[in-house]
């Protein structure tokens, strides 16, 4: 086993300028590192919309800085926050980013002061991912194998990541000795993205094909499968990348442990349940082409959701700063999270 540089994550794909916002493109990983100056709330909107940032924490950490570069600019608020609420509709993180900066907008907070608010949003991600990772490990035996799915490292928050943030530490501390990560069609944030902050850490990972997940799983190569989450409703159904559900169903067969890390801002508890979450719906384009080349015959139609929703009962851990819920429902939802 190699000894992973537990010092390596250096990546912070959202960097406050002082007057303006600058994000690392994610469409171009791995082959190209450009990043985008946004310096206007409508910027940062588009970058949001079109995947230059995305990963729940860190779409809302962008978010923030636009209200926050908006009242530098001393333009009206309002129409920025609706617009940037709009960007996407499914990670929770958004709304609840904008709605922290809206409450201190009505409590007389100046541009300055909201600097600081967005300014205290990443850097309490960034703790809370660290103290995820710590918890999230915990509950892994020694010498295991995991499979994650989609992009949730420090490319999707602040730094360290979420259930990358357990990887991380699993690794470290010795409890993980082989990382599968799925490619994540048809956006691929997993052979193109977790890949790339995997080898980059030194991290032993293997990328499989999404459909190759339940042979892996069959194989008895993996103890744990390891996901984040855009939106976890009040009874602990968890919205998160498209192919995260049959991830769930395929490990609930096969017995292989199933775990949701999130920090406390993806749970939503004024959605009761997971029928209640919106799914993205995006371009056919997006699933007819590959790196911008159409593959598909032309005239051949597509369906896109970009997310789908585990039920509860397919769910070991939902692992929160705040705590571990094993097997999560309703009533322990609420004992952690009130409402
Ligand atoms: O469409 P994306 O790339 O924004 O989807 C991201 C995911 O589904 C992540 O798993 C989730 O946002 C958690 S990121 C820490």
């Amino acid at each position: 086993m190699t000894t992973p540089n537990p010092n390596l994550d250096s990546i912070r794909a959202v960097q406050w300028q002082g007057d303006h916002l600058r994000l690392l493109d994610q469409r171009l990983l791995p082959a190209e590192e450009r990043w985008i100056e946004c310096r206007d709330a409508q910027q940062v909107t588009q970058a949001i919309r079109d995947l230059a940032v995305r990963g729940a924490p860190a779409i809302g950490i962008a978010a923030a800085w636009g209200v926050a570069m908006a009242a530098q600019q001393k333009v009206d608020l309002d129409p920025v926050l609706s617009t940037l609420r709009a960007a996407r509709p499914t990670a929770v993180n958004l709304m609840w980013a904008l709605d922290r900066m809206k409450k201190r907008i009505a409590s007389g907070a100046d541009a300055p002061g909201l600097v600081r608010e967005a300014q205290a949003i990443q850097d309490e991600d960034l703790a809370a991912n660290r103290r995820m990772g710590e918890l999230g490990a915990s509950l892994i035996a020694a010498h295991s194998g995991v499979l994650t799915h989609c992009n949730t490292g420090s490319l999707a928050t602040a730094g360290y990541g979420t259930a990358l943030g357990v990887i991380r530490a699993g690794v470290a501390g010795g409890r993980i000795d082989q990382v599968y990560a799925g490619e994540t069609r048809p956006w691929q944030q997993g052979a193109r993205l977790t890949m790339w902050e995997l080898v980059r850490d030194g991290i032993p990972a293997k990328l499989i094909a999404d459909s190759a997940a339940s042979h892996l799983m069959k194989s008895g190569a993996v103890q744990w499968v390891i996901v984040g989450a855009d939106r976890i409703a009040a009874n602990g159904d968890t919205a998160n990348k498209i192919g995260t559900y049959q991830l769930a169903i395929a490990a609930k067969y096969h017995g292989v442990k199933f775990m949701v890390v999130a920090p406390s801002s993806t749970v939503d508890m004024a959605t009761g349940t997971g029928e209640d979450i919106e799914i993205e719906l995006r371009d056919a384009t997006e699933l007819l082409s590959t790196a911008g080349q159409r593959t598909v015959v032309d005239g051949a139609q597509a369906w896109n959701p970009v997310f789908d929703v585990t039920p509860a009962e397919l769910i070991d851990a939902i692992v929160t700063e705040r705590g571990v819920i094993e097997r999560p429902n309703s009533i322990a939802m609420q004992a952690m999270f009130g409402w």
